[in-house]
């Protein structure tokens, strides 16, 4: 087995440029990350074009925080790894090429990541605060809640990952943020629904759950969306300043709901007793709060990393990067960035 001690990892598949440096024991040596939310705000949603262009401005000087922090040399670090898919293209790109040309020009090894076993690692992740619990580890189940996946993956070592449910349309952190906008509470939604519902009342509204009573782990939120926006329609300007407190309480409550459901479903069905939350979603209060009600209730072993984490990370990517160059996997420069997921990185 091939020995890398320390690696560089690079994320840019949305909006959110980060470093990482990160050693062979997932401890995070250096998380440095620019985030481009006031950039994107007046437009309501990640402007792809925005975001590559200032992936390219903050890169290369968070290259140099992210060395300087961890008070490493160039000649310490062993290889690169970078998200390589799925994202926005032109995002991804921008990662991409600038690992290539370093990897090239300091003549380590690099290694193209899919961003989805990033999330699946970051629980595994550590540093000064965090360290999962010794005994965590797998089979586990992931559920990966972010602004473009939902999904729930039954994890049965590293590497093996099987995709046991996902979302039909929206996903859970798009659902938040449409609804923060019909709203006009600004972008990103999550974070301002998730503020605005600890006032408010979870059943103050009655929202749609759908695909509850169906035998399978997928989620669909499109309905739940539709169902908001004709709510919404027939409510005056002030009704809705002041409701919007239930409003974001009961839209939450409906999201909840299903996540939680469908993770229950699979818990059962799977007969496994450890779970995972990652993903910009996994921030959510409400969802943090009655996850840990329902974990304690069945005695499940439910981790959910710290919120630099849970967000698009690169300490995350550098993980799963310098687990697969441990296994002898590496990158050709030839490796293209894609917008989905490849054949073969689930099963
Ligand atoms: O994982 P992430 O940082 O980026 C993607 O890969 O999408 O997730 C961002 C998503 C956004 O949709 C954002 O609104 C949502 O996570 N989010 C939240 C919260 N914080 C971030 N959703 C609900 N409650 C939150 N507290
Ligand atoms: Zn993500």
């Amino acid at each position: 087995m091939a020995s890398f001690e320390r690696i560089l990892a690079i994320e840019t598949s949305c909006d959110d440029t980060s470093v990482a440096i990160v050693d062979c024991e997932g401890f995070v040596e250096a998380l440095c990350s620019a985030h481009q939310d006031l950039l994107h705000q007046p437009f309501g949603g990640v402007v792809p074009e925005v975001a590559s262009r200032n992936h390219t401005l903050s890169l290369l000087p968070l290259v140099d925080e992210a060395l300087k922090k961890s008070h490493r040399s160039w000649s310490e670090i062993s290889a690169i790894a970078v998200t390589a898919r799925p994202g926005l293209v032109g995002s991804l790109l921008v990662g991409l090429v600038t690992a290539k040309t370093l990897a090239l020009s300091k003549n380590i090894p690099f290694i193209g990541v899919n961003h989805l076993e990033g999330h699946i690692m970051a629980p595994f992740l550590r540093d000064r605060k965090y360290q999962p619990p010794e005994d965590f580890g797998f089979p586990c189940l992931t559920l990966a809640i972010s602004g473009g996946h939902t999904q729930i993956y039954l994890v049965q070592s590293f590497g093996v990952y099987q995709v046991l449910g996902a979302t039909l349309d929206d996903a859970a952190g798009e659902a938040f943020d449409k609804f923060a906008k019909m709203l006009g509470l600004g972008f990103p939604g999550g974070v301002k629904v998730d503020e605005m519902a600890t006032q408010g009342d979870p059943f103050g509204y009655n929202f749609p759950r759908a695909l509850l009573k169906e035998d399978n782990f997928n989620f669909s939120f499109s309905g739940l969306k539709t169902a908001a926006q004709r709510l919404l329609e027939t409510m005056s300007v002030t009704e809705k300043r002041q409701n919007v407190h239930s409003l974001c309480a009961s839209f939450q409550e409906a999201i909840v709901d299903c996540l939680l459901a469908k993770l229950d479903k699979a818990v059962d069905f799977y007969d496994i007793h450890r779970v995972t939350l990652t993903g910009g979603v996994s921030a959510n209060s409400r969802l943090r709060s009655r996850s840990q009600e329902w974990a304690r209730e069945k005695s499940l072993q439910l981790v959910i990393p710290p919120l630099s984490y849970c967000t698009d990370n690169a300490a995350m990517i550098g993980l799963a990067g310098i687990r697969r160059l441990m296994r002898g996997e590496f990158s050709e420069q030839s490796l293209a960035p894609s917008a989905r997921s490849l054949p073969g990185d689930f099963v």
